[in-house]
């Protein structure tokens, strides 16, 4: 009896321990993270740059375009542009691309019926945003490379794009063995291995899990085959294991997407950024314990072979370094 109740203290003590550790991942994602009212730094205007032109690029890339699509996010996009940027940030590689992407935007969406919203953007984009652009690089959408007979890991590497339309080939329970066969062989920490992936092959099922996704909105109707990756919190230990899982959840991720590729199969990563109530929502829906953290899915299938993917301009390998002195 005596045991169990300093067993339960001990408990009790230790879980107390954690909230420091805690409370400072908090502390420090309040303070630099982009959320209303927080938005001060060069950062943070990039960071919103991208996220809104690579909507623009995924609604380019779709086959079944609704007409001029996304006019809110053209006007929140081109507000940035000419009224937060200076003119050496207006320089950046990704505003650039951005301002790419508006162009073609624009030249794919004119006809004589434009809406008046479409027409104030326009005039907007012609007048002031198009004149930022040097010609540098490139943005909006490029051709879907199918090679596979890669001879080196670079171009197999660098030969991925994430597939968002799928033909409908049924994925088969050989193919997730195929795929799992190969992605397992990436690192994890001590070897634990703490990772369930569940997974589901049937569309109807899919567009249901994806409804609770916010990022598959437009293709959630076709895809062959869902993966979600979560991570075991059963095997960390301590406050210092507290974000262990999430990042053996990204290691998979990551394999598992070069598995399918290596197979032949197109994949797509699908964000789990969600309120608690819809992580909740989820578990529910396919019964995943509430010990599994859920760090994102990825949908696959085999890809439509002439579509176009968004152009996802990478940054120049300077930007991602800095020298530790
Ligand atoms: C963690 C993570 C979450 C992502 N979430 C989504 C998503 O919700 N919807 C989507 O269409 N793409 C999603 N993507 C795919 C990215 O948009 C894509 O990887 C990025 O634009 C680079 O393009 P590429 O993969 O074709 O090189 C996600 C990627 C990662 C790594």
């Amino acid at each position: 009896m005596i045991k169990i109740m300093k067993n339960k203290v001990k408990r009790v003590i230790n879980c107390l321990k954690m909230i420091p550790d805690f409370y400072y991942d908090y502390k420090n994602y309040a303070k630099h993270s982009l959320h209303v009212g927080n938005y001060q730094e060069e950062g943070h205007a990039f960071g919103l740059i991208i996220r809104i032109y690579h909507t623009i690029e995924k609604g380019l890339s779709i086959t079944n375009k609704k007409p001029e699509f996304g006019l809110d996010s053209i006007h929140w996009l081109q507000n940035i542009i000419i009224n937060n940027l200076s003119e050496s940030e207006r320089n950046n590689i990704h505003v650039q691309s951005a301002v790419a992407t508006l162009n073609k935007y624009f030249e794919l969406n004119r006809n004589e019926n434009n809406s008046q919203k479409f027409l104030y953007e326009e005039e907007r984009f012609n007048k002031t945003v198009s004149k930022f652009y040097t010609g540098k690089v490139n943005g909006g959408t490029k051709s879907l490379n199918v090679a596979s007979d890669w001879d080196n890991y670079s171009t197999f590497f660098k030969n991925r794009s994430s597939i968002r339309e799928f033909n409908t080939d049924v994925i088969l329970d050989d193919d997730i063995k195929k795929i799992i066969s190969i992605a397992k062989h990436c690192p994890s920490a001590c070897n634990r291995q703490a990772i369930k992936i569940y997974y589901s092959k049937s569309i109807s099922q899919n567009m249901e899990i994806l409804s609770l996704q916010n990022g598959s909105r437009t293709f959630r109707d076709n895809v062959p085959g869902i993966m979600i990756v979560c991570s075991d919190i059963r095997y960390q230990e301590g406050k210092e294991e507290r974000n262990l899982g999430y990042i053996e959840g990204g290691i998979w991720i990551m394999s598992l997407i070069n598995a399918m590729h290596s197979l032949g199969f197109g994949a797509c990563a699908l964000n789990w950024c969600v309120s608690r109530k819809a992580d909740e929502n989820l578990k529910e829906l396919i019964n995943i314990p509430k010990h599994y953290q859920i760090s994102a899915m990825i949908a696959f299938g085999r890809p439509n072979k002439d579509q176009v993917v968004p152009y996802s301009l990478r940054k120049d390998n300077e930007e991602f370094i800095e020298e530790i002195k």
